[in-house]
Parts: structure tokens; sequence; C-alpha cells
């Protein structure tokens, strides 16, 4: 690790709502070719942690830092400016608009000027499908409505869109929650590259799989506060899942589930046993034994 100041940074933030106290006293420090995973359960104040990074929430109390300069941001265009870039958990796009113009929503290139000032959509359409492809996804046409799209495509194109526009810190609220198995590890694979240009990543997922083999630390939050900030090396992936699920939970179900189990082996046990025995008196009276038994 570098010892230049975190990218971004975090002292004793509080966010209340009202009498809500979403997040409480958090201190979290995230460098350049990080990726920091935030882990908690649901209403834990993931989310709340992010939106206040990106400018979607005043800090009630304490101290945003960005690349050692305190950060006083009053809106996520502010934010974004600023080059941090949020994917948020209800990802902002617009369906019915297309691939190109989700991609620079906002920001559109432009030709000529004064009255003959108009957005240079060949230009825009290159981009979009050169940045598209550098991720590995081969736009055909990239006038396609991004509702089209599949999840992991959407997701993408918010990555390369905020990566394109010169983010320093990338933050994602859960990217890969309702992907399969193969565009979860396209999403991964980016946040991956992404660590590798000098992005400072924050990465929100309840996925142990996916957590682990992108993360270099994990922050745990629980109930709006900090259980701490852990190195990849000072734990296993068994001791994040149970940070993920809360240890406790996950040892009684452990024990329901092998319970369960248990009980199945002996009914079949009972089953296998009585079948010749009943097989005598036909399947009937089989089902009728086991229905009495159990
Ligand atoms: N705008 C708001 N007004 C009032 N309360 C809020 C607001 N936003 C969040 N909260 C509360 O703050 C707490 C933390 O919510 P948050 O959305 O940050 O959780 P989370 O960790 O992202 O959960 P999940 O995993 O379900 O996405 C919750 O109790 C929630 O109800
Ligand atoms: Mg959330």
């Amino acid at each position: 690790m570098s010892s230049q100041a975190p990218m971004i940074e975090m002292r004793n933030v509080d966010k209340r709502f009202g009498s809500v106290i979403a997040i409480s006293d958090i201190s979290m420090k995230v460098h350049r070719g990080e990726v920091m995973c935030l882990l908690g359960d649901n209403g834990a104040g993931k989310s709340t942690l992010i939106k206040t990074l990106s400018g979607v929430h005043k800090p009630s109390n304490g101290e945003l830092l960005v690349d050692g300069k305190p950060a006083d941001y009053q809106s996520p265009s502010d934010a974004l400016d600023a080059g941090i870039a949020t994917v948020f958990q209800d990802l902002a796009m617009i369906p019915l608009m297309s691939i190109t113009r989700n991609f620079f929503m906002g920001r559109e290139p432009t030709v000529g000027w004064g009255p003959f000032k108009r957005v240079d959509w060949k230009y825009a359409d290159r981009v979009a499908m050169e940045e598209m492809g550098k991720i590995g996804i081969d736009v055909r046409d990239p006038s396609q409505p991004v509702g089209t799209l599949s999840g992991g495509e959407r997701q993408c194109v918010a990555i390369a869109r905020a990566v394109y526009f010169g983010a320093k810190v990338l933050i994602l609220d859960e990217p890969t929650s309702a992907l399969g198995v193969k565009q979860a590890s396209v999403v991964l694979r980016y946040i991956a590259k992404a660590r590798a240009d000098g992005l400072a990543v924050i990465f929100i997922t309840h996925n142990v799989h996916h957590a682990y083999p992108v993360a270099d630390a994990f922050t745990l939050l629980k109930r709006g506060s900090s259980l701490g900030t852990f190195r990849k090396d000072e734990v296993s992936r068994e001791e994040v899942l149970n940070m993920m699920a809360g240890g406790a939970e996950l040892e009684s179900l452990d024990a329901e589930l092998s319970e369960f189990q248990r009980n199945e082996q002996h009914d079949d046990e009972i089953t296998e046993g009585s079948l010749p025995a009943s097989a005598a008196h036909g399947p009937q009276s089989s089902g009728a034994r086991l229905a009495t038994g159990y």
C-alpha cells in the first residue's frame, strides 16, 4: 500500500433521518488500486453510507476527504465532478433510451459552435461501442435500447461510463446481485480491471463468492455502526461469510438443516426396511404405514 493520502476517507460520519440513525460514527479509508468490500445485513446502512459518499446525502456529522482534501458536496453531480462515480442499487438508467444515450447522459459530445452546435452522435456511438468492447461486451448496435440488454451488460454500461468519464473512485451497490454466474464474472473482472487502473473501488455485495476474490479489505456494518475493517490476509472466506450473515444465525441454521437431514435419512431407512413386508400388502398399505408412522 502507498504512503499517499487515501483516495477517499470518512471520519466519524453520522447520518440521521429524523430520529432514525442510519449510520453512526463511521471511519473508513480506501486507497488507489484497492477494492473495499462493504458487508452487512439488510438495513445495516450500506446504501446510506455510499449515498453519503456520493453526494446524495449530506453527513449529519463528521468529515469526508477526497485525495486528502475535505469534500463538501451539495449534490451527486458535485461528487461526480470530483471523480466519485456511483452505480446505485436502483440503477440509474433509462431502459427505453439507447446504449449511447445512456452512456453519455447529460455529457454528449458536440460538434460545431454557436447556432450550429449539435450532438455528435456518430462519435458518441463509436465511443460507446469501443468502451463496451474494452470490457468484452460486443455491442452490435449502439442505438439498441438499454432495456434490451441483459442485467450484467446494463451494469457494465454504467461502470464503463464511470470509468470513461475519469472516475477516481468507483462505488458499486450490489452490482452482481441479480446476475447469473457468467454475467457476474464479467462485472467482477471489470472491478479487478478498475483496481488495476488505480481506481479506489467500494463494492457492496451479499455474495461471498463475489466479494472474496476481488476484495483487498472488508468493512463490516451492523445496525449502522462499523464493526471494523479487515484486510484480506486476516480473514478466511468462511469468516467473511459469517460476517455477512451473522455467524450465530448460520450456525443455528446449520444445526437445523442437519437435524432435518437426519430425520430424512431415518425416514428412508424405515421406508427401505418396511418395503419388502409392505410390498406383500400392496402399495396402498405401504403408503398408509408411512403416513401413520410419521
Ligand atoms: N431516506 C431515508 N429516510 C429514513 N430512513 C432511511 C432512509 N434511507 C435509509 N433509511 C434507514 O436507514 C437504515 C439503513 O438503510 P440502508 O438502505 O442504508 O441499508 P442497506 O445496508 O443498504 O440494506 P440492503 O442490504 O437491504 O440494501 C434502514 O433502517 C433504513 O430504513
Ligand atoms: Mg442497500
